[in-house]
């Protein structure tokens, strides 16, 4: 029996002993970096020193770091996947390179001083060669090191690699470009038998081998998918999955026995009264209160505060308390629960990560306000959802027609009125047989709120999406051009799409022909001439119907719920007119956000125009 605080100590001790200093963790939250919602491993809170820049402590520093990760949220309640983690990493910032690295990984595994495991329980992987660059080596190196330091030569294995995919023995960029380079990778035995077969590495059989450790020879940048030039320096970056580590080493048969989880599991037991064994169905959703709660209350116990909302990571914070208390549901839970599994997990961590109990009082409000927030609908989203279900029953009793899909609309108004995650009603669409439209769903969504989960999910995988503040710019320059073009081209057009990073805009709408260069010259002169104006840009709660007879644009906003925001570009209470020198110049259904003023956006220039598809015309504009 190994506990957490133990494995967290032996790591950071171990490699103090061989001359890294121990930093802290930092924070969930990236900084500086648009591309990712959170830190999804130990190592991209140190990229700009493994490319180049000093570190203040030296070359040699090891530490735990927390994690999210939420590509595998939908495999959560199985044994073994969670959503936030730690990890173990140590780091060589152009110091020691494959011998120290393979031989203390070796040592700490297996010395009866460390973790001392067994020397044939361990398998390790290296760098077979990516036939599409012939010029990055297999590791031959790595391979003859772990032969050497006594690892069983049948244990060794060489995988060829995925350098653009970030696969088999090849690690990163955490993004689109940065550093990264060949991997090998260290497994645990966790077959049947006592020890594997001989013969038996993770090349030949995938599923009794638990990757455990990853050491990372960080030593090129990727430029882009043909380029990757040499770094300076030569980096290690290991990371070792603590949680998953911590279970094998005690040999748990779930993740969730491990003791930064177990007290969850027995508080949700004792709350709802059931047991974590009594069936399936209840292991599982224990297992999701479990995972989900402590990732939400880590996320909202960074020095950030992130509460839950509608954007970026207060989306993740928020689908993740919803989805707990909707399995609290499962299980019959009727009271708001969700602060006192907070509790516990301040509780676990509190020592070893002290921001989280400094944002104790943070935590428990924003978890109490959430829940009692989505327990108000859920009950009558969850009729809704069961309307839906008998509306699909009854019309194929009387017409045969199978309904097997929700449609956009209908998804949409259980997110907007309900709160509805649209991942909820993915999940309970597919516990009930069915599929969703998502396309459609995501259309009302954009329409409804340009900056929103989409973007965030988009940012999650590493995309450049932005919610940053030349988004915010862009989506105000887009209602200019949409108000533009409608005083240029006749109040045909109307908005069909709208996409905006922090480079540029793209804006759809529905006009028959190519723009003329005047007509292009004329859209530019008038957004150039509201910016020059400064107009305030201002919002108002109103119904469609006020909204409507206020002048405002708004494309889907009959798929809005009762009350809408509209935002005025100039005097609110003047309608926008086909004239420019009037004292409003563009009034539009929106969720934001959107600067203050329209001054600060700087100059406008179309770049493109072009045709979509049959009378829809596609603008992509910079703001210089
Ligand atoms: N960056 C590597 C990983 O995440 C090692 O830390 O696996």
């Amino acid at each position: 029996m190994i506990t957490s605080n133990e494995l967290r100590q032996k790591y950071l001790d171990f490699f103090a002993s061989k001359g890294h200093k121990i930093i802290p963790s930092a924070s969930l939250i990236p900084e500086n970096d648009p591309t990712v919602l959170f830190n999804t491993a130990g190592m991209q809170p140190l990229i700009p020193y493994l490319l180049g820049q000093t570190h203040p402590e030296g070359t040699r520093l090891a530490d735990v770091q927390k994690c999210v990760r939420t590509v595998d949220i939908d495999e959560v309640g199985d044994n073994s996947h969670l959503t936030f983690f730690e990890m173990l990493g140590n780091w060589s910032l152009g110091d020691y390179f494959k011998k120290e690295a393979i031989e203390w990984s070796w040592e700490f595994l297996t010395s009866p001083q460390w973790l001392g495991l067994d020397e044939k329980k361990l398998s390790a992987t290296v760098f077979g060669g990516d036939k599409r660059f012939p010029d990055i080596p297999k590791d031959d190196e790595s391979a003859d090191i772990w032969k050497s330091v006594g690892m069983p030569k049948d244990n060794v294995a060489y995988m060829p690699g995925g350098v653009l995919e970030s696969e088999d023995n090849w690690w990163g960029p955490a993004g689109l470009t940065g550093p990264c380079g060949s991997s090998s990778e260290m497994f645990f035995w966790q077959g049947a038998s006592d020890v594997p077969p001989v013969g038996s590495n993770p090349a030949t059989d995938n599923d009794n081998w638990l990757e455990i450790w990853n050491d990372v020879f960080m030593q090129y940048n990727k430029k882009n998918n043909q380029t990757f030039e040499l770094l300076n320096k030569k980096n290690v970056d290991t990371g070792m999955g603590f949680d998953r580590t911590l279970r094998a080493l005690n040999g748990f048969a779930d993740i969730f026995q491990i003791d930064t989880l177990w007290p969850l599991i027995q508080k949700i037991e004792e709350i709802s009264g059931r047991e974590y064994i009594e069936n399936s169905e209840v292991t599982k959703s224990m297992r999701i209160i479990a995972d989900h709660l402590r990732t939400a209350t880590m996320v909202m116990g960074d020095d950030r505060k992130i509460a839950p909302s509608n954007v970026d990571q207060g989306y993740i914070v928020r689908r993740m308390i919803r989805r707990a208390v909707r399995h609290g549901k499962i299980l019959g839970i009727k009271e708001n629960f969700c602060d006192k599994i907070g509790a516990e997990v301040i509780k676990i961590f509190s020592d070893v990560y002290p921001e989280v109990a400094r944002n104790r009082e943070f935590i428990m409000n924003e978890m109490a306000k959430e829940e009692s927030k989505f327990r108000n609908t859920i009950e009558q989203g969850l009729k809704e959802f069961q309307k839906l279900m008998d509306g699909f029953r009854i019309a194929f009793e009387k017409t045969g027609k199978n309904v097997k899909q929700i449609s956009g609309k209908q998804a949409f108004k259980l997110y907007d009125t309900y709160g509805f995650p649209l991942e909820m009603t993915l999940e309970l669409a597919n516990e009930n047989g069915l599929s969703v439209d998502v396309d459609s769903f995501q259309e009302a969504f954009k329409a409804h709120q340009e900056l929103s989960r989409v973007g965030a999910e988009q940012k999650f995988k590493g995309g450049l999406a932005d919610t940053g503040e030349m988004s915010v710019k862009y989506h105000t320059a887009t209602h200019l051009l949409n108000a533009a073009l409608r005083k240029v081209l006749g109040n045909h057009v109307e908005q069909r799409g709208s996409n905006i990073t922090a480079e540029r805009l793209r804006f759809d709408f529905s006009h028959p022909e190519k723009l003329t260069a005047e007509q292009k010259a004329e859209v530019e002169r008038l957004v150039n001439m509201s910016i020059e104006k400064n107009y305030p840009v201002t919002f108002a709660e109103m119904t469609v119907a006020e909204a409507k007879a206020k002048g405002a644009m708004g494309l889907f906003e009959d798929k809005y719920g009762n009350k809408v925001k509209v935002y005025s570009v100039g005097d609110p209470e003047v309608m926008p007119d086909a004239h420019e020198n009037t004292l409003a110049f563009s009034k539009e259904i929106c969720g934001g956000p959107h600067v203050d003023n329209t001054g600060v956006l700087g100059k406008f220039r179309i770049k493109k125009e072009e045709s979509v598809s049959s009378g829809v015309r596609r603008i992509k504009a910079i703001l210089e």
